[in-house]
């Protein structure tokens, strides 16, 4: 442990530790900018400066060295602190009541808490970016801080964005779409402020609903309900499932549902799958296909290796497909009417949504996509008091849902999902404890075997696209030694995905899979095939998994892309 002095106060911190670091184990928090606790140090804001034995430094970038003495607000602190923060904001244009990280922006708040009130009439350097359907870029609120190259380049391994001429610029200065980009939206989760955000669509919704003509109905996507009390400056996953249904009506919403509904369905047509795949030489490993990020990603970079992915579609677009064919047919709803939104904790289902063959009902499966942040702000628009509420439930024919299909939004839980179907069907037997603790958890890569009836199967479950990429280029080399493969794009899953509420720290990730698995524990049916609206949905419509209705509205294909 190292000792240093912290505003006259002793602190003993462990080697290694920046003088951030130690001052907020003291009680002082610095004001930073470039600086994200989960990234590399940056040290290029310099709004972290401090006074470290009668020198200004900057305390993001200094480690801890015994004896040290920190000052953090002395008169010459405060003033370059403010003189710092001013050179960033000279050409940072202040739109904020037109901006979407209004008071949730580090510069904002960092202006406000400096007291920095004079500012100029600054322009825009640069034009917005509106090339993708899922985010756009506004440069001239950039403020160089260099964590959304970091995210793209060394977690994601896309290598969309680099730094170049002293700008934070797309590779080949192309627009993003032209770029080898995946829309998974990580960069802004990672951005300070709002120069990369999603592409908000709140007023689409808003004009539905104000259309006496439209059924406006709504999935909401297992990572939701965890994240979305954050947004609303709950504790993570406080926000109860029968409430926010209720909030949901009070939105507009027509018909609330649950994209579990097609997350348990998804289990029964892939695991399906896997099982043939298994019994008739298939290719292997099969991997996972529900997380649109990392579609583009394998359609991007290893358009060769197509085969390997499920034909599954994504539970958000199987939902799309049934709600418009199905749903419709059952409730005698003329399909041409039905809105159908969903509400996502991630910016590339925006691009899904959008794909022209996702259309198998007839119609755009899906009409407009909602981010977690979205609604959001969309709660707070209607100020609803969720303690007030009366309970609403889902509706029925797609709101059922397992456990199974909750876990859908933590990294491993498709996995385990389907293994508590595969195992059942294979082997015949109830099995006795249904929670395959190896595939859990935050980490990178986990893998498992398991025992089929006699017969080994190797999984393994990789998230986050750079661990994505080791596991495609083991099996483009020939040697993978896995029969299955779960991949989300995301750090952590649906979890983390890019729609999520910012600050998505590894921290804030981990309070949501804890809340997932609590939420699952808690659940009366925890197996896929035990849903008994899915099953009337066999009985009734689809008559068994991979058969011809399931292949015409669940199933896809894929193709290569930006070649
Ligand atoms: S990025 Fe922050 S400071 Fe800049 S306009 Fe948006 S809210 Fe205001
Ligand atoms: S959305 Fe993802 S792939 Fe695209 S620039 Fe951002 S981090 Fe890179
Ligand atoms: S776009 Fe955002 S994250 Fe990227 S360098 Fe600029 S301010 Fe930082
Ligand atoms: S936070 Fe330390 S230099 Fe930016």
């Amino acid at each position: 442990m190292v000792i240093i002095n912290v505003n006259g106060v002793s602190t003993s911190v462990p080697e290694g530790f920046t003088v951030m670091q130690a001052a907020a184990e003291a009680g002082f928090k610095i004001p930073s900018l470039c600086s994200h606790p989960d990234l590399k140090v940056k040290d290029n804001c310099k709004v972290c400066v401090v006074d470290i034995n009668g020198e200004l430094k900057t305390a993001c970038a200094e480690l801890v060295v015994p004896g040290m003495v920190v000052k953090t607000h002395t008169p010459q602190v405060i003033a370059a602190k403010q003189d710092n923060l001013k050179k960033i904001l000279s050409v940072h244009p202040q739109d904020c009541l037109n901006c979407a990280r209004n008071t949730n922006c580090e510069l904002q708040t960092l202006a406000e808490n400096l007291i920095i009130r004079s500012f100029e009439n600054i322009p825009h350097l640069f034009p917005k970016d509106y090339s993708t359907p899922s985010l756009v870029r506004d440069m001239s609120k950039c403020t160089l801080c260099g964590r959304c190259v970091e995210v793209c380049n060394d977690i994601q391994t896309v290598g969309a964005l680099e730094i170049k001429d002293g700008i934070v610029q797309t590779v080949g200065g192309v627009p993003l779409a032209e770029t080898k980009c995946v829309v998974c939206g990580q960069c802004s989760l990672a951005c300070p402020v709002g120069a990369i955000i999603e592409n908000e669509e709140i007023d689409k919704f808003l004009a539905a609903v104000a259309d006496p003509e439209k059924v406006v109905i709504t999935q909401i996507a297992p990572a939701v309900r965890v994240a979305v009390a954050e947004a609303l400056g709950m504790p993570t996953g406080s926000l109860e499932m029968l409430k926010f249904v209720a909030g949901l009506k009070q939105l507009g919403f027509d018909y609330v549902f649950h994209t579990n509904f097609t997350a348990d369905l998804t289990i029964l047509e892939e695991g399906n799958e896997l099982l043939q795949r298994l019994t008739t030489g298939g290719t292997l490993p099969m991997i996972t296909s529900c997380s649109p990020g990392w579609i583009n990603f394998i359609e991007t970079f290893y358009p060769d290796q197509l085969d390997h992915l499920s034909s599954c579609k994504s539970p958000q677009q199987m939902f799309g497909a049934l709600a418009k064919t199905y749903w419709a047919e059952k409730m005698g709803v003329d399909p041409s009417k039905v809105y159908s939104v969903s509400i996502m904790p991630c910016t590339a289902k925006k691009f899904e949504a959008a794909r022209p063959e996702m259309n198998s009902s007839g119609y755009q499966d899906v009409d407009l996509v909602l981010t977690v942040r979205e609604l959001g702000k969309l709660f707070n628009m209607e100020k609803l008091d969720f303690s007030q509420l009366a309970s609403a439930d889902f509706d029925s024919l797609l709101g059922a849902y397992t456990g199974a299909a909750v876990i859908f939004g933590a990294s491993g839980g498709v996995m385990e999902a389907a293994l508590r179907t595969v195992y059942e069907v294979v082997v015949k037997e109830p099995l006795e404890d249904v929670n395959f603790t190896m595939v859990r958890g935050f980490e990178g890569m986990k893998e498992a075997e398991v025992d089929l009836a006699g017969t080994k199967v190797k999984v393994a479950v990789a998230n986050s696209l750079g661990n994505a990429r080791k596991i495609m280029d083991e099996i483009k080399a020939g040697t993978s030694p896995y029969h299955f493969i779960e991949v989300m794009c995301c750090p952590g899953g649906c979890i983390g995905g890019g729609g999520q509420p910012i600050p998505s720290t590894i921290e804030k990730r981990k309070e949501r899979i804890d809340a997932i698995y609590a939420e699952d524990a808690g659940l009366p049916i925890r197996k896929s095939h035990e849903n008994p609206e899915v099953n009337l949905l066999y009985e009734d419509f689809l008559h068994e998994p991979l058969g011809h209705k399931s292949h015409e509205l669940l199933h896809t294909h894929y193709h290569p892309q930006k070649q």
